[in-house]
């Protein structure tokens, strides 16, 4: 099989790990600092950082096929506050692409996207964009970004960074890659009362220490639940469990909730917070995408376990 061929535009964007300089290609590396620093092309992707704590997501999204365009356009429109026709020309940073699915939909309307993740889902992710030259895959770690500051039109983060050791550093770091005037739009977990976070995180001390031989088939099971009109509805307010209507997607978000290491959750204050004080104006918190005035009560009430807190932002020019 060819390899995928590089975009030189986006490969031009970025910046080594160690010395932070622009980077060329050489053979299957990517090489910078007078070649002091060298990294691996594998499949069509620079390889700069390793897997390092992200192993689940490396084998979820390179296990289950999530992908669904017209989903797919709904949500990143909802927690982008972008509609995807506005998108083609613009620069945009995909922070913590996964199996690609954004990346794959905004390339797809004619942007120009760097897909940044640590995972080898960037494996899944380069396979998904495979048609779309104007879309480049790369491995690296968002708290220490491998791409150049202030570049990007939007920058957008769906899911990510409340995995990460230290949120708020990354937080930062994605914030200083978009260009005075550009937009931020990005979307964590949602903190839920005391009791719920004290069940989850009880329950998670636990399934993070399961290999995921066992934790998979338990989320089967879990997924199976998820089907069940009446417990979708009340006993996953007390422990998270999927209930999308789609098998593979309820399996996928179950192992997603309870494998990874890290799993912070946010009040969109401190998210508002976070925004203004690195320099955002304009901030909207978009709305959930179900409605209904039972869901919206519970989610106010932060009891929907599972939910976001979602922001975007204009970077003071
Ligand atoms: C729940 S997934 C979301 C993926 C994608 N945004 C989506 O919604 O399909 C979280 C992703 O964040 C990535 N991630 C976590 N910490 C990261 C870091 N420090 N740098 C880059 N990616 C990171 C994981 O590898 C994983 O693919």
């Amino acid at each position: 099989m060819t390899e995928p061929a590089l975009n030189a535009e986006l490969i031009g964007l970025l910046r080594s790990p160690g010395a932070k300089s622009p980077m060329h290609v050489e053979g299957d590396e990517l090489v910078a600092d007078r070649g002091a620093e060298r990294y691996p092309i594998v499949g069509g992707v620079p390889r700069l950082a390793g897997e390092a704590y992200v192993g689940s997501f490396g084998r979820q999204w390179n296990r289950y096929d999530v992908a669904r365009i017209e989903e797919d356009e709904a949500t990143f429109e909802a927690k982008t506050g972008v509609p995807p026709h506005e998108l083609a020309g613009r620069l945009v940073l995909d922070a913590g692409c996964g199996g690609g699915r954004y990346a794959k939909l905004v390339g797809g309307h004619g942007a120009k996207v760097l897909g940044v993740d640590l995972s080898s889902a960037v494996e899944k992710a380069s396979e998904l964009c495979a048609g779309l030259p104007n879309v480049q895959i790369v491995q690296g770690d968002l708290l220490d970004p491998p791409v150049a500051v202030a570049a990007f039109d939007l920058v957008f983060s769906i899911g990510v960074l409340h995995h990460s050791p230290d949120p708020r550093r990354a937080f930062a770091e994605i914030a200083r890659r978009v260009r005075p005037g550009g937009r931020l739009a990005v979307w964590l977990y949602r903190r839920n009362t005391p009791p719920q976070e004290w069940l989850n995180s009880g329950l998670r001390a636990l399934t993070t220490r399961l290999p995921a031989r066992v934790l998979e088939p338990a989320c089967v099971g879990l997924g199976a639940l998820g089907s069940v009109p009446v417990v979708n509805r009340t006993l996953n307010k007390l422990v998270n469990f999927s209930a999308h209507p789609d098998w593979t997607l309820r399996v996928c978000d179950n192992f997603d909730w309870w494998a990874p290491p890290h799993q912070s959750h946010h009040t969109l204050h401190e998210l508002l917070a976070w925004f203004d004080e690195e320099g955002f104006e304009d901030l909207v918190e978009l709305a959930p995408m179900k409605s209904g005035r039972l869901y919206r009560w519970t989610y106010d009430h932060d009891l929907i376990i599972g939910s976001g807190v979602n922001v975007a932002g204009r970077r003071r020019a």
